[in-house]
């Protein structure tokens, strides 16, 4: 099975004469297994007519930002969601400049905007304009932030010039995509990573929760995915999208977020525990809502298990083992404690209660520590820390895996 069976990839069109090679991508990406939905930008609609896309891929095409109609059959953030990977190909020199500087002004730079998914580029245009300092020096920083550029070749140009512009062939495209996946630090890994809150029942109606969006959690499951990894996230109650391809496992409690964990570790080969599991629970929490009759009532709380603490703990199977550590004081020495009272391979501190980090932020910064090794991850969105976070793990994960197998 090809290594794009199954992933959502949203091709966009930008303005260039290579958009003639497009539908020829989209039908190939979809020969591959992939589910494919097209955007356009109104430049790339003078090259190509969407009706062609529609036929290749069997899905309306994209290209209004502002149509109520297509907005509400799937709205651009609904699109961004859906997204696994946005593929833009052609990508015009006009589109790059754009997308650098964070416009809006479309369906397709906004997509960009709200999507957490990784975007591809495969550029398209004269060798001079590729060339051009201005470019040159968007090329430069859209891939310091992750953007991935496929190409482009040399060869023949439309324009009858000849030199370093043309888009690359969709076989090529296909076959670097698929080398992007297969050779990704996590492939042949299966990863289980708990995210989000849980719920403690008071009652029927109440319970005891915290203020974990998980979103943290289900960027690192985006970011293990798009690293070859299988993914299943144990999930708290949380209203946040999880990228596609990702098998998802709903949970209320701490309990049943335990029982859940246990039942499917087996196999798993990293286990990271991002969920903001309540340490307590109400003991017994009646089968009727409680009603409104004393003056002070009190609750007994009881501890949870722990469940990061039961993984490092298994004795057959034990999974590479990471865990968090929220806190408002002392940081770093909390970390450590809790790596070493939980057995843990890697912990992963945060500060909470701070504008802009942890719980209920867009954004959010780290100190990774392992036994004789620490790592700092500047401040940035969620999906770029957990980029970076899974990447720290796979080098940890691969080290330990070597040392293992040239101690036997
Ligand atoms: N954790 C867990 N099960 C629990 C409690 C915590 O799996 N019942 C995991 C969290 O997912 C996180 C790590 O343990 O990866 C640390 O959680 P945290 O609440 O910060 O630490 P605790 O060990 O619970 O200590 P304390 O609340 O005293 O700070």
């Amino acid at each position: 099975m090809s290594v794009l069976a199954g992933r959502h990839i949203l091709l966009a069109i930008t303005g260039g004469i290579a958009a003639y090679k497009s539908p020829d991508l989209a039908r190939r990406l979809r020969e591959a297994g992939a589910e494919v939905r097209t955007v356009m930008t109104s430049a790339a609609m003078a090259f190509v007519r969407p009706m062609t896309f529609q036929a290749v891929t069997g899905k309306p095409v994209h290209y209004d930002l502002l149509d109520p109609a297509s907005e509400a059959a799937m709205g651009h953030i609904e699109l961004a969601r859906w997204a696994d990977l946005v593929l833009v190909a052609p990508a015009s020199a006009d589109f790059m400049a754009r997308l650098a500087h964070g416009h809006a002004d479309d369906l397709l730079a906004t997509l960009c905007l709200a999507t957490h998914a990784r975007i591809v580029l495969a550029p398209a245009m004269n060798q001079v304009m590729w060339a051009n300092a201005a470019t040159q020096a968007n090329r430069t920083q859209l891939e310091a932030r992750g953007v991935r550029m496929l190409g482009p070749g040399h060869g023949d140009q439309a324009c009858g010039e000849v030199g370093t512009g043309r888009m690359l062939e969709p076989t090529a495209l296909v076959a670097q995509l698929c080398r992007f996946y297969a050779q990704g630090p996590l492939s042949g890994c299966t990863v289980m990573i708990t995210a989000g809150p849980t719920r403690e029942a008071i009652d029927p109606v109440r319970f005891i929760s915290n203020r974990s969006s998980g979103r943290m959690g289900f960027d690192l499951g985006a970011a293990a995915r798009e690293a070859g990894a299988r993914v299943i996230v144990v999930a708290g109650p949380s209203a946040e999208p999880l990228a596609a391809g990702i098998e998802r496992l709903d949970v209320e409690s701490a309990e049943q977020m335990y029982e859940t964990v246990m039942q499917h570790i087996e196999g798993c080969h990293i286990f990271i525990g991002a969920a903001a599991v309540a340490d307590y629970r109400p003991e017994a929490p009646p089968a009727e809502k409680i009603k409104k009759q004393e003056a002070a009532i009190s609750l007994r709380l009881i501890r949870n298990p722990d469940i990061l603490q039961a993984v490092a703990a298994l004795e057959s199977g034990r999974p590479f083992t990471v865990g968090f550590a929220a806190e408002t004081h002392g940081l770093l020495e909390h970390a450590e404690g809790k790596r070493r009272n939980k057995r843990l391979d890697m912990i992963a501190a945060n500060w909470v209660g701070r504008p802009g980090l942890g719980f209920e932020s867009t954004t959010n910064a780290l100190e990774i520590l392992w036994a004789g090794g620490h790592v700092s991850i500047d401040q940035g969105p969620k999906a770029e820390v957990a980029r970076r976070l899974i990447e720290i793990i796979s080098e940890r994960y691969h080290a330990q895996d070597s040392t293992a197998n040239s101690g036997s």
